[in-house]
């Protein structure tokens, strides 16, 4: 989601209308503004995209110098008007923009609830304002808002307005917020490409900062009401790349966001101390009934399902991953219990819409995970799971990718347990190294070679990539994004198969990418040797500590080390960075592919 504050002594409407444009990258699902018009808090909102709120506000009078503005990636409760920020109190007391997710919001609510407060939203935002307006029964409204963020766990950054306060009050933890010093102006936003049309001067607040807006000026107080400094800084980047935050594409971006990505999708539903996975939508017992699953999806989403397949599969739990526009045409028998589970980045993909609504015509049980709240697929499925990985852009996908295997991984211990009445052997490790992930892809991020490694091998023939068990589909979603991207050929394997047919292919001029991601290493390692004694170049894609495969490889690409689920999603970190350096190498229009659409809603 994105946020913007806007205080000043103009009027406020078309900065902040203009802002939303800007950050409509971060979410486009609703969105809404709240402005202070001398006789209180006006609030225009609704579902669909900023055009819509535009054309909405367009014929009518507002006007006011101090408002907030909001555009929404849902992540509680569908896109609707009544779930689009800004968010009030029962009394039209407060306003509230937030980004982030409230952990403790339904135990609020309830209490809130008990109260007499009336909810209107399915959202967790909600409860802020009812929040403040109870402490603003007792106190002025700087003390109001800090006992309100008080009662919060979770992330969030925050925006209010307070009737009668020509004010925005703010704070963030765990989720970006800039101000920006304009001339007799200043903004609050998620991003700084919100307000870089009024001003270059930015800054960056802390987590726990306390931010006092005025037209006359701000005031950045901490934790304990103590006034701060915080330094002042200016940004040159060019306008023209906004959204793209100051990356050269927005895939760039995205590989990039990963780590705040996976944040993210694992917010408060690991509790590593008791071992256990917390799916607000499926508590256990959810899946009791369940025999086994079967995964239909397409594309990169396919490959997080070979992903989801595997792990199930080493635990016991029968499962198969399909293609959906075979399993659309093939229809194969669905065994009794067997639940169907559709994984679909936008829930939008004709093939995977069509192979579920099989699957629902012939009375199974049907599950998506998705990234998009209010997608078709989450609305016709039995039950869905959101990856809240954010709006991605980029046609080839990223961090959607990696955002879907951690969310199958604790949707696959949830079946486990349900199905097997234990845990998998591999929770207490798989949990651990879910929760160090968005740490360790940081760190992948940060030491990756692929830049040099796509140079070093630009202009070969062709590119494969090669991997066993959980290994396979990193090498399928490696080659995959290396050929949509860059358009060179590239092919990826199960390592075993190379000796049936794609042996053929290998020559000095055909680089080999070998996934490993601790599985299985001595198989892998005589299929590396049996490429280069073809004299194909070999790149491990290892752990850090692997001094064998190391000493063997002719090229390594490392991430820290850590279990083979972990492992599978860093080695398929630094191929996305392979990919990207290969295709710009290339100079080929990165976000856009020729061909390639980012949802393909026919069949
Ligand atoms: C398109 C996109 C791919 C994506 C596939 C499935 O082909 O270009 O990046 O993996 O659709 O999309 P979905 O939204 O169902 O995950």
């Amino acid at each position: 989601c994105g946020i913007i504050a806007r205080v000043g002594h103009d009027d406020a409407i078309g900065d902040l209308l203009g802002a939303l444009r800007t950050l409509e990258y971060r979410g486009y699902d609703s969105a809404g503004i709240a402005v202070q018009n001398g006789h209180g808090i006006e609030v225009h909102k609704r579902e669909g995209r900023i055009a819509d709120l535009e054309s909405a506000v367009a014929g009518q009078t507002i006007s006011g110098s101090v408002g907030i503005g909001h555009t929404r990636w849902s992540t509680h409760g569908a896109p609707s008007d009544e779930n689009a920020h800004p968010h009030t109190d029962c009394h039209g007391e407060v306003a509230v923009v937030h980004n982030g997710i409230i952990e403790n919001y339904a135990e609020l609510r309830d209490r809130l609830s008990e109260a007499g407060h009336e909810f209107v939203s399915e959202t967790d935002t909600e409860v802020i304002p009812h929040l403040m307006e109870e402490h603003l029964r007792h106190t002025d409204p700087e003390t109001a808002f800090r006992r309100t963020i008080g009662e919060l766990s979770g992330s969030y950054a925050v925006a209010m307005l307070v009737r009668d306060e020509d004010a925005v009050f703010a704070t963030r933890r765990g989720s970006p917020l800039v101000l920006g010093l304009g001339d007799g102006e200043y903004f609050l936003a998620s991003d700084i490409p919100a307000f870089l049309e009024h001003t270059s001067e930015v800054i960056y607040l802390d987590d726990g900062d306390v931010v006092h807006l005025t037209p006359d000026g701000y005031r950045v107080t901490d934790g304990d009401s103590r006034p701060v400094e915080r330094p002042i800084q200016t940004v040159d980047w060019d306008p023209e790349d906004v959204g793209k935050g100051g990356y050269d594409h927005y895939m760039l971006k995205e590989i990039y966001e990963q780590p705040t990505a996976l944040r993210q999708t694992i917010r408060g539903r690991i509790d590593t101390l008791n071992d256990d996975v917390i799916l607000d939508s499926f508590p256990p017992g959810s899946f009791d009934e369940v025999t086994s699953v079967q995964f239909v999806a397409c594309g990169t989403s396919y490959h997080a399902a070979v992903y989801a397949a595997g792990l199930l599969n080493e635990s016991g739990v029968p499962a198969q991953a399909y293609l959906a526009n075979e399993y659309g045409v093939s229809e194969p028998p669905i065994p009794e219990n067997a639940l169907v589970v559709g994984v679909s980045q936008s829930g939008e993909t004709a093939d995977t819409l069509e192979a579920l609504r099989y699957a629902d015509a012939v009375g199974a049980r049907t599950l998506v995970v998705t990234n998009v709240v209010g997608s078709t697929a989450a609305r016709e499925c039995t039950d869905a799971m959101y990856i809240r990985a954010g709006p991605e852009i980029g046609v080839a996908a990223t961090k959607t990718f990696t955002s879907q295997v951690a969310s199958l991984a604790l949707l696959g211990e949830r079946l486990i347990r349900d199905v097997t009445g234990t845990p998998s052997r591999f929770s207490a490790e798989l949990l651990d190294s879910l929760s160090r992930l968005p740490s360790d892809v940081q760190q992948t991020l940060d030491d990756s070679t692929a830049d040099e490694l796509a140079e070093l091998f630009d202009g070969s023939d062709a590119y494969f990539f090669i991997g066993r068990g959980l290994g396979y589909p990193v090498a399928l979603e490696g080659a995959l994004k290396f050929k949509e991207i860059s358009y060179e050929h590239a092919e990826g394997f199960a390592a075993g198969e190379l000796k049936h047919g794609p042996l053929a292919l290998v020559t000095p001029d055909t680089p080999v990418f070998a996934v490993f991601t601790g599985q299985h290493t001595e198989k892998m390692l005589n299929n590396v040797k049996e490429v280069q004694s073809r004299g194909a170049p070999v790149i491990a894609v290892v752990g850090d500590e692997s001094e064998e495969v190391h000493r063997v490889a002719d090229e390594v690409l490392t991430f820290p080390e850590a279990p083979a689920y972990a492992s599978g999603i860093m080695a398929n970190v630094q191929l996305q960075l392979v990919a990207y350096h290969a295709a710009r190498r290339l100079g080929r229009p990165i976000d856009k592919p020729r061909n390639l659409a980012k949802s393909v809603t026919v069949e």
